[in-house]
């Protein structure tokens, strides 16, 4: 793959559209106040409209453009290894709420489609969880034991549609993938025509909490809430300090086209190799072959193209003759216990509610999601509000050594970071970005195709950490807790909700 060639844009975003959405210029009064346009927040959003809630969504960018226009759109309650660890860390009833939550997910979004009528290319496939490996096998066998009496329709099968051998899988069946773009822009229509309000560029700067709560925006409007639901990815306003109990990945996409009588037939993933991730799609006369990989490596540290280059060499080998024409990235957040944060922001609030911590697994979870924060909000009992809930204290015990890794990863960054030698600004070739030392001072310095230095401070606007560049993305990434930011240093991922300063070079 090309240098500078690898980020192509995101199949989704590039074979979907919407029209756009005002952005907010008047004070609103709102029972609700929903913050950030992926699919936890419009499933939020469209179910409280339909308990009668009027309903406002603020989206900093455009509907659906963040990590839910970067997905693999796997719609299922398999998600790679995790009923085993679920029994063991919360128990049989831990991970059989779970899997039932996650399966009525899978439903509803099933039930909307076919309500709604959209034509978003839902297809049922069952999902699998392979190793190649034989090593890993046991893994495989746990797993598969566990999601069964969990109550998925798990089995363990040595056999799939994949062009090479494996050593063992999960496999459940009836699950779903989809066009989440064609889906969501759908619901959010659906959503605007029941009443509901949707804002695209309008970022939210600020929160106050209280009966009710205040949100003052970007554009000088503010909202008026009773309720509050924050769902951007990672949480922008974060009392709670969740940032300490999530831990942000990057993972890259590649796809291109192969002949019908080459689909494997399902949804594949497989934590050997870092995580390689396979689905198809519809295109044309044959099939879209969608390949992810989640290396699960932390943004701003590694070289993303070669990254890029080793999951593409994957994807050929594996698919001979596949021209790979779609290249992305997107970026998700691991909870320290593996189980999404979804309900109350913090242990005194009574009116902020967070979505957040999918760990790539945010189809079903947004569902999930939307369904649990318009219950807790009109009142109603969910049997898995609990399993969710962000103030779960019993397992921070159990969460304890994955926190601590966490941290110190984050300590190690922010110390360790400023004791790498600088390179010289002269050695910046065009398309490369680094934290260079001018005058002393250290400065996340660009240089564009034309040669021309563009200079922003290099200090993380959420808590100081030093940023790094990617080249593939030409994004400065910052590796504490995730935050991303354009070439001239505007926020294009937080926690981080102001830009990095632009500096003179
Ligand atoms: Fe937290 Fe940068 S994202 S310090």
């Amino acid at each position: 793959m090309a240098e500078n060639d690898q980020v192509r844009g995101s199949y989704w975003l590039k074979t979907a559209s919407s029209g756009p959405r005002p952005a907010l210029t008047e004070d609103l009064d709102v029972d609700v106040a929903v913050i950030g346009a992926g699919v936890a927040g419009l499933s939020t959003a469209w179910e409280l409209t339909r308990a009668g809630r009027s309903v406002a969504v603020l989206e900093a960018r455009q509907v659906a453009a963040g990590v839910t226009g970067h997905t693999t759109a796997k719609v299922t309650a398999l998600h790679s290894l995790i009923y085993d660890k679920l029994r063991r860390k919360r128990g049989a009833e831990g991970a059989r709420l779970y899997a039932r939550s996650q399966s009525e997910a899978v439903e509803r979004m099933a039930q909307i489609v076919e309500e709604l009528g959209v034509d978003c290319e839902w297809e049922r496939r069952d999902a699998f969880t392979y190793v190649c490996d034989p090593g890993r096998v046991e893994d495989i066998r746990a797993e598969a034991d566990a999601a069964r009496e969990a109550g998925l329709p798990a089995s363990f099968v040595t056999e799939t549609g994949l062009p090479f051998p494996i050593a063992g899988a999960v496999r459940v069946t009836g699950q779903a993938q989809f066009h989440p773009l064609k889906y969501l822009y759908a619901l959010t229509d659906d959503l605007v025509a029941r009443g509901g309000r949707v804002y695209e560029d309008t970022t939210v700067l600020s929160l106050d909490e209280g009966d009710p709560c205040r949100l003052s925006t970007d554009t000088g409007a503010t909202v008026t809430a009773r309720d509050v639901v924050v769902a951007t990815h990672y949480p922008i306003f974060d009392r709670a300090l969740l940032f300490t109990r999530l831990s942000p990945r990057r993972e890259l996409v590649v796809a291109g086209a192969v002949a019908a009588d080459r689909d494997p037939g399902g949804m594949f993933i497989t934590p050997d190799e870092g995580t390689r991730s396979v689905r198809t799609a519809p295109y044309g006369e044959g099939r879209r072959l969608l390949v992810i990989t989640g290396e699960h490596f932390t943004p701003g540290t590694g070289d993303t193209r070669e990254r890029f280059d080793r999951l593409s060499a994957w994807a050929a080998e594996r698919f001979p003759g596949v021209e790979l024409t779609y290249a992305w990235a997107t970026q998700d957040n691991d909870s320290t216990d593996t189980v999404p944060l979804v309900g109350p922001l913090h242990p005194r609030t009574r009116h902020v509610y967070v979505a957040s911590g999918f760990g790539g697994w945010g189809m079903s979870g947004g569902v999930m999601a939307g369904g649990l924060l318009s219950a807790l909000i009109t009142g109603q009992p969910c049997a898995w509000s609990e399993l969710y809930d962000p103030r779960r204290l019993r397992s921070t015990v159990r969460e304890a050594p994955q926190f601590l890794k966490h941290q110190a990863q984050v300590a190690g960054h922010f110390v360790g970071d400023r004791l790498k030698p600088p390179p010289p600004v002269e050695s910046l070739p065009p398309g490369e970005g680094a934290v260079v030392r001018v005058d002393g001072d250290r400065l996340a310095v660009y240089r564009d195709d034309d040669g021309t230095l563009h200079a922003v401070s290099s200090r993380c606007t959420h808590m100081g950490c030093l940023v790094s560049f990617n080249a593939a993305e030409r994004a400065w990434e910052c590796p504490c807790h995730g935050s991303r930011f354009d070439t001239d240093g505007k926020v294009i991922q937080g926690p981080a909700t102001r830009p990095l300063k632009r500096r003179d070079i």
